[in-house]
């Protein structure tokens, strides 16, 4: 049975105690509402260390004030009873707020006027100011329609890393440019830590697996497969030879609009530099990101010709 730490105090003493006795820690970050594909990060976790942590806390520095932090799925106590099912969790990290330095904290939450909760990355002046962009990297791909979210990633993660030391932290490559940008964090700031990707983790019928998908009616779900299953077929197209990006995008975009979705974007990049390829000659990945009803949904699939 996992040890339930609220406390970034005790969560730092905890692990220092356990680094002490030469125990190696792993930590996977995570927003809760857990399914498969967090389960294979935390087994993923397992092979390399001896001791893991879960953190489990939707953080609001991620989320624009319009976007979906008030409605994004969350259910503690199951998340414990299936960490409890596969085992060998040592710590479920669940702060409550970890921007929350006291009286003027301008990074509190507010309610709008129709009483919903949003978060204040823009009034961020008092409490919290500090914040760690991955210049390059962050800018593409889901950076364009999701401008503050990768510097909130990066912040999260970087204080996460401050606050659990662990020797090791699993991330999955179902979002293949946070991935990447921590990774590249890690290097550029020196971080003792070793990132780990973890394979995407997909439903039976193809679609990507994401706490967002309950909100996913029957139909849309449906509708979304057109992601993986073009996605699938572009791949297939690219191995026997056609690797022209513009018409593999095109077939791509095209999928998605018959299904009823709407694209925010479909490119193919470059697997380290996700630089956008005009040929897939080198590592690729196609990364896609769109919109059934009112539920974002990301997805990718890694070409290599
Ligand atoms: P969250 O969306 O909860 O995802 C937590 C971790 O699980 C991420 O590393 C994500 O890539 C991975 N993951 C989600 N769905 C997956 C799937 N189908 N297959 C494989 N891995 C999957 O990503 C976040 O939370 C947050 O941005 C976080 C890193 C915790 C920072 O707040």
């Amino acid at each position: 049975e996992p040890l339930i730490i609220t406390d970034k105090h005790q969560m730092r003493q905890w692990s220092r105690s356990n680094r002490a006795k030469c125990k190696t820690i792993g930590l996977v970050p995570t927003m809760g509402y857990l399914h498969e594909g967090h389960l294979s990060l935390i087994q993923e976790s397992q092979k390399h260390t001896q001791l893991t942590v879960v953190s489990i806390y939707v953080n609001p520095g991620q989320f624009s004030p319009n976007e979906d932090l008030s409605t994004y799925p969350s259910d503690f106590l199951g998340d414990i009873q299936k960490l409890k099912i596969i085992g060998g969790v040592d710590v479920v990290f669940h702060p409550q707020n970890l921007y929350d330095y006291g009286q003027n904290d301008g990074f509190r939450n507010s309610e709008r006027e129709d009483g919903k909760m949003v978060s204040c990355v823009e009034n961020s002046g008092m409490g919290h100011e500090t914040w760690v962009r991955v210049e390059r990297l962050e800018k593409g791909l889901c950076g364009k329609s999701r401008p503050v979210f990768f510097r909130g990633v990066a912040t999260i993660v970087a204080k996460l890393f401050n606050i659990v030391e662990p020797d090791v932290a699993v991330f999955g490559k179902k979002d293949y440019q946070q991935w990447r940008i921590i990774q590249r964090m890690v290097r550029d700031l020196d971080f003792a830590i070793k990132v780990i990707g973890a394979d995407l983790v997909c439903d039976d019928d193809g679609l990507a697996k994401s706490s967002r998908n309950v909100r996913l009616s029957a139909q849309e779900r449906e509708k979304a497969l057109s992601i993986s299953k073009s996605l699938l077929n572009a791949k297939f197209a690219a191995e026997k030879g056609q690797v022209d990006c513009k018409e593999l995008r095109d077939y791509v975009v095209h999928a998605i609009h018959e299904a009823g979705g709407k694209v925010d974007y479909a490119e193919i990049v470059d697997q380290e530099s996700l630089e956008a390829l005009k040929e897939i000659k080198s590592p690729a990945v196609f990364c896609v990101a769109a919109w059934f009803g009112n539920v974002r949904l990301i997805d990718n699939l890694e070409i290599n010709v």
